[in-house]
């Protein structure tokens, strides 16, 4: 079901200490939208921030997951591992895993088949790089990403995926896409989708936009009739900017 939807992705930020801080601000915020919010806080806090949340409306996600259920994995965890620590939906194919773990199109896929089999949520990311855009190539590339990592999937499935476009030169630059960049190829994603699925399945997913959202902007991207809330990195770190964007439908 389309939901509003605002993630916060700290990435590779916050120890213990600083996690549970963060989290008491948080929950000092007010909620006063319809979002649903999520944080995704490295692994080894996702414990703690669990036990802290799990009695209220945030959602605590995983960033990254392997696709095997156990085995010589060094470094890894497996679904089954994040769901006995309370986790619930999985982010997969962030540019950065992309970039620097060189995940692909095809590893992407089987971990979103190993999410799903295990009954989770995924947020699936995907976006082109300044050169594509500059080339006007974007919607070629990212028709190619979420095609050769979802589109084996049955309609259903795409009732546990949630999508996130993060044009690759907009995340962490503060080069934000504008609204009208972002509206256009949320468009072509939805069009992608229901050209395979049909437009039941496309207009029940959501997409979410990631990017250089910021308490300034989000009001205005998050007005687009395609755009379905944030994957937000940087302003996530703050509880007072993460709710400027979580409030801002
Ligand atoms: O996953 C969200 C992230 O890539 C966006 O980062 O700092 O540009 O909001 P940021």
């Amino acid at each position: 079901m389309r939901k509003h939807i605002v993630a916060g992705n700290w990435k590779m930020n916050n120890d213990l200490a600083q996690t549970e801080s963060l989290i008491t601000d948080l929950k000092s915020q007010t909620r006063t939208s319809d979002a649903e919010v999520m944080i995704a806080p490295t692994f080894t806090n996702v414990w703690q921030a669990y036990q802290t949340l799990k009695d209220s409306y945030i959602e605590v996600v995983a960033q990254n997951m392997h696709f095997a259920e156990n085995g010589a994995y060094t470094g890894e965890v497996s679904a089954s591992m994040l769901k006995s620590v309370g986790v619930k939906t999985v982010i997969l194919g962030h540019s950065e895993r992309r970039a620097y773990f060189n995940e692909t199109d095809e590893l992407l896929a089987k971990k979103v088949d190993a999410a799903l089999a295990n009954d989770m949520r995924v947020i699936f990311c995907f976006g082109e790089e300044l050169s594509d855009r500059k080339s006007n190539n974007q919607e070629t590339i990212v028709a190619s990403q979420i095609k050769n990592a979802l589109f084996h999937l049955d309609a259903a499935a795409f009732q546990s995926i949630v999508l996130a476009y993060e044009p690759v030169w907009a995340i962490g630059t503060g080069e934000t896409a504008s609204p009208e960049q972002a509206q256009e190829m949320h468009a072509f994603i939805r069009k992608t989708l229901a050209d395979t699925y049909g437009e039941s399945v496309a207009n029940d997913v959501s997409i979410l936009y990631g990017g250089s959202v910021k308490p300034n902007n989000a009001k205005e991207i998050f007005s687009k009739p395609d755009v379905d809330g944030g994957l937000i990195g940087g302003a996530s770190l703050k509880a007072e900017d993460f709710y400027a964007i979580v409030n801002a439908f």
